[in-house]
């Protein structure tokens, strides 16, 4: 098994890593040569600062794509040419419209396509989804998602809402396993093009998501609230912990620290050697983009977007 990064910065690194840890790092690709120079050195591996040099001379069973958000359509088209199975980072693509053309491509050529929504490998989400689909605590009525930290400075391509608040939306949709069908949505900034804090409300049947993310806050935060019938199901995403409080009774379960990155990979690799399904289907990624342009079409027209219409 040979699988290559291509984008080597803040987390294309930790790409680097898990996958020498995983015995199956055959290259690393970066514009800037001198970063993927480093690692390669690090690892014992070859660099490239050119993509298609890196195609031609190497024989890669996948690639993950980690560069920012508006060069992932140009670079996913260029491997899938090759037929070589791609994990595409968050958010997918910059647009619905490449999304949907990248599907069309790996469809076509059969070829395995997934997206980097590391949180569905949390295993909070995965206790999480086990309480909902049990119906332990009842009906999930309300899903509450705080995301807050400093802004990334690396990111200079999209706002907070395709950055961080999808990770959120993909959760909500996976936890749920529906589509809301009605998406209202605010936003604000401190200063520059893109949107740096924003409140999202996702309306499905009978519940509702909120999702509060920010690049204001000085300390890093990610929680989520599931308000169910019989019970609150709280859960820390960064520490991996879940609190659940019904009327008489606070259970905190043991749950084994795992490291969500490392399982995702391994599920790639899996994936390509037929072993296993993607956990996160490439239609999947695309419906959450859909929310979150939704979410940006929402916050810069002051209305809400019905799904079903702008559908
Ligand atoms: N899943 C997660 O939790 C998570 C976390 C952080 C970032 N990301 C995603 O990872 C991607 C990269 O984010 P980052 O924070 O590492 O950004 P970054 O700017 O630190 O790194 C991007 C790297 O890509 C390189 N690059 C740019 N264009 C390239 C090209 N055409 N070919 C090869 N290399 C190129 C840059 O030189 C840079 O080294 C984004 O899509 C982001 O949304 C995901």
């Amino acid at each position: 098994m040979n699988i290559a990064v291509i984008g080597t910065g803040g987390w294309g690194k930790n790409h680097v890593r898990v996958l020498n840890e995983l015995n199956v790092l055959k290259a690393v690709c970066d514009l800037d040569y001198s970063r993927a120079e480093s690692l390669a050195a690090k690892y014992n591996v070859k660099a490239y600062s050119s993509l298609t040099d890196m195609l031609n001379n190497e024989q890669l069973d996948g690639v993950i794509i980690s560069t920012p958000t508006s060069t992932h359509y140009s670079i996913a088209e260029k491997v899938l040419e090759k037929r070589i199975a791609i994990l595409l980072e968050k958010p997918f693509t910059k647009t619905i419209k490449e999304g949907e053309e990248l599907i069309r491509r790996a469809k076509k050529n059969n070829t395995l396509l997934t997206a980097g929504y590391i949180e569905r490998f949390n295993p909070v989400v995965k206790y999480a989804k086990s309480i909902i689909d049990n119906k332990s605590y009842g009906d999930v009525l309300l899903l509450e998602f705080h995301r807050e930290n400093r802004r990334p400075i690396r990111i200079t391509d999209v706002g907070i809402i395709l950055d961080t608040a999808v990770h959120d939306i993909d959760t909500a949709l996976y936890l749920l396993n529906e589509m809301p069908n009605v998406v209202f949505a605010r936003s604000g900034k401190k200063s520059g093009e893109y949107e740096e804090y924003s409140l999202l409300i996702l309306g499905f049947k009978n519940k509702n998501a909120f999702i509060v993310s920010n690049w204001i806050t000085p300390k890093k935060m990610r929680n989520f609230d599931i308000i169910c019938s019989e019970g609150i199901v709280s859960g820390n995403f960064i520490t991996q912990e879940i609190r659940i409080e019904s009327d008489d009774n606070t259970i905190i379960p043991r749950i084994e620290y795992q490291e969500p990155l490392m399982l995702e990979l391994q599920n790639f690799i899996n994936a390509i050697e037929n072993k296993a399904e993607p956990l996160i289907k490439a239609e999947e990624a695309l419906k959450t983009l859909k929310i979150a342009d939704a979410a940006l079409l929402s916050s810069q027209h002051g209305s809400q977007i019905y799904i079903g219409e702008y559908q």
